[in-house]
């Protein structure tokens, strides 16, 4: 039985990652999450039944039915809009996950519902959240980066609306973004990006008509320089980081591992921590109003996207695309 201050959830959206915040939700002893919606209700109800939630077809209805505590949103990049603006307009703080929107557009139009209704917000930006990045973090706080290398090598991942630009919004704006979100973190704001992207025919996605290679030229605020390649030509994962290069010193970040190079001996490590537990773990915190960890809230993780989406415009017309409207940073270290 859960305690009487026990914070009511709902999630809309019930596919892959929501399943696996369920999982996490489930874990804690002072959640509850009552009540999934989906506009497929077979997915809705084959989730909620895994965690004695309620089903719902049609997210407003579930809202108004449970009125939760606290929402998470685990749609499809082309469907983000109506599921925040739902929860702004309740009043209902939200977890939402990358990326944010297809459209800057949108985005903006939810961080300023979120800012009138002074709400809180997370996003699913969990590497932020890793131990490894919090001690490349203060290692860098002692070296000023010059180069970082980033890129995200792997497969498309087996969701249908990925290989759609206007469903998705591309490699870069859907994936790459969690390394986009560690470079700001670690190194700082982006100023001027310089994308080029190419697509050959796939035989296995036919109905491709996204990029397939990207590959970007980047400088920063600080002065430093970057590169980043982005590939899905592969049929498995074979690298998604960043290494960062300072005056002898590369520090080589994954979601699961941290290298550090000062001389010809370099060591590695594993995180110590669960960053997809802890950014689930913070947010209702933060809203229980119990601790104040959220490392990417809606305004930060924007500034994210619009660096991805400055990439796939650079990418997609050839040009510079500069970004000196936006440097600064809410929370730009862990
Ligand atoms: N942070 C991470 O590590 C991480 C990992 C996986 C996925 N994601 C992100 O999560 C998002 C969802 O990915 P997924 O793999 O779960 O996709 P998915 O296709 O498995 O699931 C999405 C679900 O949303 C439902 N849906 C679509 N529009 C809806 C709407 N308006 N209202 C309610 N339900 C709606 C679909 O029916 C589907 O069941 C993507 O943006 C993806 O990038 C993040």
């Amino acid at each position: 039985m859960k305690a009487p201050s026990t914070l009511r959830i709902g999630m809309i959206g019930a596919g892959g990652v929501a399943a696996r915040h369920a999982q996490t939700l489930s874990g804690f002893p002072d959640v509850a999450l009552v009540a999934i919606a989906d506009l497929d209700v077979g997915r809705s109800a084959a989730l909620a039944a895994t965690c004695g939630a309620r089903s719902y077809a049609d997210p407003e209805r579930m809202l108004d039915a449970e009125k939760p505590d606290a929402v998470y949103i685990c749609v499809p990049p082309f469907a983000h809009g109506a599921p925040e603006l739902a929860c702004t307009s309740r009043g209902i703080p939200f977890f939402v996950e990358k990326p944010l929107s297809i459209e800057l557009a949108v985005a903006e139009q939810i961080e300023a519902a979120v800012q009138k209704a002074g709400l809180v917000t997370a996003t699913g930006y969990h590497w932020r959240y890793s131990d490894t990045v919090t001690e490349a973090a203060e290692i860098l706080a002692e070296h000023s980066a010059r180069v970082v290398i980033g890129s995200w090598l792997d497969k498309v991942p087996p969701v249908p609306w990925w290989v759609r630009r206007n469903r998705s919004g591309g490699q870069v704006v859907e994936q790459l973004t969690h390394v986009l979100d560690l470079l700001r973190v670690l190194v700082g704001e982006v100023e001027t990006v310089h994308a080029f992207g190419s697509r050959g025919p796939r035989a296995e996605h036919p109905d491709s008509d996204i990029d397939d290679v990207t590959v970007a030229t980047l400088q920063m605020a600080s002065g430093a320089l970057g590169t980043l390649t982005a590939s899905s030509l592969l049929r498995h994962k074979h690298r998604a980081g960043l290494e960062i290069v300072a005056d002898g010193l590369v520090l080589e970040l994954t979601e699961t591992q941290l290298t550090i190079g000062r001389d010809g001996s370099p060591t590695t490590r594993s995180p110590g921590n669960d960053a997809k537990v802890a950014v689930d773990r913070a947010f209702v915190d933060a809203v229980s109003g119990r601790r104040d960890d959220v490392r990417a809230p809606y305004a930060e993780a924007l500034r994210t996207h619009r660096l991805g989406l400055a990439i796939a415009e650079s990418a997609a017309t050839g040009r510079p695309v500069s970004l000196t409207a936006d440097v600064g940073s809410d929370r730009a270290r862990p």
